[in-house]
């Protein structure tokens, strides 16, 4: 069957079998993860030169670094004598990167700048000029988010991004000095991919539901939305697949916000009122009126959430690892400058909620093994999934002048857009 056939958006029905077909997933990798943009990190994780950081686009390992002259350069981590994985740490400095298995050794600019025994081994007819890193040719920066591409006609990273960047300065601008802590949430799921990846674009039916446990316990006492009205929340979805929602505006959520901060002290009052000035000075008032933004995902598979002053930016990478496997990678970041007990607070909320071991992380994790486990049948592969929730009223709140298609809060629209850009990129051949 091809895609568009799997993926039947007008009635809103997805084939089971395009989360689990093995041979679906590796056109998947080239289809989708050889030509997208993918998120990497921030700028921030490699301030100076030869800082590098590893990570993966689709199941390819890399490492993304800062050379010699200072600029961010990402190669495959994957020595090319015999494919050994050349950086074996999470992040460092270096520069020089020699492989474990045979030696040979690589600048941070990708030559291949030592060969063991070149002349005993080589009589020096090695060509080392032509067995350096291979670079994946396009790097860009939005914000300070890094994101690659090895397709070279995929086009300008703002292109892709296109809308989705209006809010994506609204959580930068906020932030003002992004720092990411240090350590990684890094776990494997039973699941496909893209099962969390919708999730985060837009899926807030599952939001009272499945984590109400966690708003009875109140364990967000200090970060409260009315997931269940969800009357001043907003979902958008954008070109390009990706999507956002619990997006919330100023007025009641910033009140809150401040009542908290008064219980922190008047430095953080300072601080949220005056992180709310530079907003508004900075974007203007049409942006500033958006004071938070819930969470979202750009295609295909860097999620990001933001809670109010007082939720931490929470980065998220869903990496394939075959069509039942997915490695999740989670970092938690916030503005450097921020007041210490704030700083205090929105590390401890990221470990509480979204961590491996956090309440609502362990909400989600659950139900996409257990959809994965409980789709995989015969019989079950034959049923397809249901996208239908607000079928045919995608344009029915316009918001002139916000970017995106604003739809119903509760929708599947979202989800739709990104099963849309999914089925497009798998139709179009390599
Ligand atoms: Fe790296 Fe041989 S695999 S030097
Ligand atoms: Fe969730």
């Amino acid at each position: 069957m091809q895609p568009h056939e799997l993926v039947d958006l007008e009635n809103g029905l997805i084939a089971r079998e395009i989360f689990f077909s093995e041979t679906l997933y590796r056109q998947e990798l080239e289809r989708i993860f050889a030509r997208s943009w993918l998120f990497l990190g921030h700028v921030s994780q490699i301030p100076e030169r030869h800082d590098f950081f590893t990570n993966y686009m689709g199941e390819d390992p890399v490492v993304v670094l800062r050379d010699e002259g200072g600029r961010v350069r990402v190669f495959l981590n994957s020595c090319p004598h015999r494919g050994m994985r050349l950086c074996r740490l999470d992040s460092g400095n270096a520069a020089r990167f020699t492989c474990s298995f045979h030696g040979w050794t690589f600048s941070s600019e990708g030559a291949l700048v030592g060969v063991p025994f070149f002349k005993e081994a080589y009589h020096e007819a090695l060509d080392r000029d032509a067995w350096g890193l291979a670079e994946c040719p396009l790097v860009a920066t939005y914000g300070g988010l890094i994101f690659a591409c090895w397709d070279t006609q995929a086009g300008s990273l703002d292109d892709y991004l296109g809308d989705i960047r209006w809010y994506l300065d609204i959580v930068l601008e906020r932030v003002r000095h992004f720092e990411v802590i240090p350590g990684l949430q890094r776990y494997t799921l039973d699941a496909n991919w893209k099962i969390a990846a919708e999730n985060f674009t837009g899926d807030t039916y599952h939001v009272p539901f499945s984590h109400g446990s966690v708003f009875q316990l109140e364990a967000r006492t200090q970060n409260p939305v009315n997931w269940s009205t969800g009357h001043t929340l907003h979902t958008v979805r954008f070109e390009g697949g990706h999507g956002m929602t619990g997006i919330e505006m100023t007025g009641a959520r910033y009140d809150t916000d401040l009542a908290i901060a008064a219980t922190m002290g008047a430095e953080v009052v300072e601080y949220v009122e005056e992180g709310q000035r530079r907003l508004t000075e900075r974007l203007g008032a049409r942006q500033a009126k958006i004071y938070n933004i819930g969470f979202g995902n750009v295609f295909p598979n860097f999620s990001i959430n933001s809670f109010s002053a007082f939720g931490p930016i929470g980065l998220y990478l869903w990496h394939p690892r075959g069509a039942g496997t997915l490695e999740s990678w989670g970092w938690c970041a916030f503005d450097r400058d921020a007041p210490q007990v704030m700083k205090d607070h929105m590390r401890i909320d990221f470990a509480r909620n979204q961590a491996a071991a956090g309440v609502i992380a362990q909400d989600d994790t659950e139900n996409f093994e257990q959809v994965t486990q409980s789709s995989r049948g015969v019989i079950g592969r034959r049923r397809p999934f249901n996208y239908q929730m607000g079928l045919g009223r995608e344009t029915a709140h316009a918001m002139p002048g916000y970017p995106g298609q604003y739809l119903d809060y509760y929708s599947e629209a979202g989800q739709r857009g990104f099963y849309d850009r999914w089925a497009q990129l798998m139709e179009m051949a390599s």
